[in-house]
């Protein structure tokens, strides 16, 4: 059919409009008196505010006013029972709230002036004195003061023991004790964190915010502020950036409207790069994997344990040690996690938060594990492949992983690979081949949308979600599109508008799963009330008839059986003199029908890296990726997003490390110059296929949702492979020259 449209290669949308600057983003909304907010960061981690002077920025010309702890109005969390749609356990964190300081760069004041560059300036004229109190920030220093790392925290588990660990180890004849760490990372979008608060007469407020939730933002300020939602308008038509960094509303939002609402001006506010590095990083770990095997490669036991940073005012939970039940045959798995408060700012979700560290350490321990029995690491994981999710006795929803692992291996080349470490050599160049896996899970959430057909043959459809440069925008068009059997060309996506129908934040990759089955279901009523439209008009044949008896294409309804019984679209609405029908659907997860299933994607990653054996430079030069993501809906923004995945994954594995000087308890390379990015430049051929399988128990459109397996398993793919060129061993990301000399 030429409406059909679902998996198709379609160009973004949007994507004209991001290129050509067309696309606005938070921070580039303008208006005249516009007044710009500089938020001022604390110096110290731990202690509070002696005495904070605000004078000698408030005598220049321009400046409108400083906001402090000290002229911030108490209205402000009001209610204390007050939480984000992606907040740990815990206190939030509440900007200008009091003179205490809880962790370094922490806001302090927010200077607002009529230009930036005067709010700049002004800035460095606040005088903070401190009463400093000592403070820790060290993670390996305070295992003993640990806590468990259980609690509520939608979309994450606690660890989930099966078996006897500790006999089967005992037992086992060949066994692994081992020990991983890595560094912090911080989010780096390209665009920074922003709020634009449009004031309006009338007290309303239009804030363009930089946000993975419109609907969490304006909830944020609904009960910070104790304004009412309908006064509030959260807009965020692009982002230029998110994969986590945004789920929260973070303090510039604050800021902003708290600076709108006490001078009743428009206000922008937007944090500076370095700026970037005081709200929320991916937080280090300490992971011990123990893994008992048979000779021939059987798992017998598998200990997975980590300790992980959190700040003291909130416990920051991720699924680090929740996924070798899920990944691999072993009835004898015992996961423990514990999370240990510092003075710091909680951690934040970065891209498979958990996933992307977790199974780092467990990849890497089976490669290790591949080595000692001498099989080949790939066979090894064949040899422990599940068919049920061990960790809740259940069948998959869906899974082609071995299907993965056989595509993706043939792409590379594996079967040429000499298994002897350091026996690849070009020249000065040592050649490793490495390869992981990866798993993370398939959720469906709640999530509402609307669908509007017009009798010009238009169709809008739309929910409150985001695009963070995904393609969201461009599925829901290809869902509804197809769906309804219309032009691509006629169909409008709205997201990113808090006052469309609700959907939750855009994370845990569930948003295709979630926001386009509602999109599909929205369209699916539409093409109902068509068809019964059509049953009224004279002599119709569709009479009485149901969905499953016709087909919505090429701008008609058709009989199945009978393709001369058609009528178009825009025929039946001009008959039956409609202008518009408009549906709203609501999607409940059938949880009843889910959770009889493990719901997870897969994926096997392959990669070759050079190490310059005089050097120790290491440079990846090939990756192939085979993902297991259900249905794939676009397969160029779905190849751009795996892309995506592999990148971070090579920047995790060889580059991205955030440094705390622990004197100051503050992280110190904190701009692109110091906290290394990989770049084009760093870029090896990048090779992704996608092994389908409807699946029909995570979502209707029968997607499984890609946003982050494309990320889990590359880093320790690369480590993998750094071994065998070099016959090095090193536990510790990111892998650095001087690791690997
Ligand atoms: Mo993702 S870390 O759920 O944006």
């Amino acid at each position: 059919m030429a409406t059909d449209y679902i998996g198709k290669p379609k160009n973004r949308i949007e994507g004209r409009d991001k290129v050509t600057g067309a696309a606005k983003y938070a921070a580039e909304f303008h208006e005249p008196d516009l007044l710009h907010g500089v938020v001022v960061s604390g110096a110290i981690a731990k202690g509070r505010i002696k005495n904070i002077n605000t004078s000698k920025a408030l005598e220049l010309d321009g400046v409108v006013q400083v906001f402090t702890h000290e002229n911030t109005p108490s209205l402000a969390w009001l209610d204390l029972s007050y939480k984000d749609m992606d907040a740990p356990p815990g206190d939030p964190f509440r900007p200008l709230h009091s003179d205490e300081i809880q962790f370094n760069m922490q806001p302090v004041a927010l200077v607002v002036a009529k230009s930036l560059e005067l709010a700049k300036y002004a800035s460095h004229l606040v005088e903070v004195e401190y009463e400093e109190k000592e403070h820790d920030t060290k993670l390996i220093d305070n295992l003993e003061k640990s806590e468990k790392g259980i609690g509520l925290r939608a979309g994450f588990e606690p660890p989930k023991s099966i078996g006897d660990f500790e006999k089967a180890f005992d037992s086992a004849e060949v066994k692994l004790d081992l020990e991983y760490f890595h560094g912090a990372e911080h989010h780096n979008p390209m665009e920074m964190h922003a709020s634009t608060v449009i004031y309006e007469e009338d007290g309303n407020l239009t804030i363009y915010d930089k946000t993975q939730g419109v609907l969490n933002s304006r909830h944020y300020v609904s009960m910070v502020f104790g304004i009412s939602r309908k006064k509030i308008k959260v807009l965020s038509p692009y982002v230029g950036g998110a994969f986590g960094s945004c789920l929260r509303p973070q303090y510039q939002l604050f800021m902003a409207v708290l600076a709108a609402t006490q001078l009743k001006r428009s206000v922008k506010v937007e944090l500076t790069r370095p700026q970037m590095f005081s709200f929320g990083h991916r937080p280090i770990t300490i992971q011990n994997l123990k893994i008992g095997a048979s000779p021939d490669g059987r798992l017998k036991a598998i200990h997975h344990s980590a300790y992980s940073e959190t700040s003291r005012f909130e416990k920051y939970i991720e699924n680090i040690v929740n996924w070798s039940a899920k990944l691999y045959n072993c009835d004898n798995i015992e996961e423990k996690y514990r999370v240990v408060p510092l003075d710091m700012y909680t951690p934040l979700d970065m891209r498979a938060p958990g996933g992307a560290t977790g199974v780092y350490a467990l990849e890497s321990a089976m490669d290790e594990l591949a080595y000692k029995l001498k099989i080949d690491p790939l066979e090894l994981r064949l040899k422990n492949y599940t068919e049920e999710d061990k960790s809740q006795g259940k069948p998959f929803s869906s899974k082609t992983l071995k299907e993965c692992y056989r595509q993706a291996a043939e792409r590379f080349g594996w079967e040429n690979r000499n298994p002897e470490p350091g026996s690849m050599k070009e020249g000065h160049q040592l050649i490793g081949w490495g390869m992981a896996t990866g798993i993370w899970d398939a959720l469906q959430m709640p999530a509402r949308a609307k669908a509007v057909l017009t009798a010009d043959g238009k169709l809008e459809v739309g929910s409150a979600t985001a695009d963070i440069g995904t393609g969201t925008y461009t599925i829901m068009a290809q869902i509804a599109a197809e769906t309804l059997g219309i032009p691509f060309e006629n169909v409008t996506a709205k997201l990113g508008d808090s006052s469309l129908p609700f959907a939750l934040i855009e994370g845990g990759s569930a948003t295709a799963a979630s926001v386009g089955s509602a999109v599909k279901s929205a369209c699916l009523k539409v093409a109902k009330k068509l068809l019964k439209e059509a049953g009224k008009l004279k002599n119709s044949p569709f009479k009485g008839a149901d969905l499953e008896d016709v087909i919505f294409a090429d701008a008609k309804i058709t009989d199945k059986k009978n393709a001369a019984w058609s009528i178009s679209i825009s025929e039946v609405m001009k008959k039956r003199e409609i202008d518009k029908i408009k549906k709203k659907y609501a999607l409940i997860p059938n949880m009843l029908k889910q959770n009889k299933y493990g719901r997870n994607t897969h994926s096997a990653v392959f990669a070759e890296v050079k190490v310059d054996e005089d050097l120790g430079t290491i440079k990846v030069t090939r990756v192939v990726s085979a993902i297991d993501g259900g249905k794939i809906l676009n397969h160029k923004t779905a190849h751009s997003q795996i892309l995506g995945g592999v990148v971070w994954g090579i920047s995790m594995a060889l580059e991205e490390d955030s440094f705390m000087d622990h004197n100051f308890g503050r992280f110190i390379n904190h701009d692109l110059a110091e906290y290394h990015i990989a770049i084009n430049a760093d870029m090896p051929d990048i090779d992704i296929l996608f092994v389908e399988e409807e699946d029909h128990i995570v979502s209707s459109v029968g997607a499984k949702g890609i946003g982050e397996i494309g990320l889990v398993g590359v880093a320790a793919a690369i480590g993998n492979a750094v071994y065998h060129a070099t016959g090095r061993r090193i536990r510790e990301l990111p892998i650095t020259l001087d690791k690997a000399m």
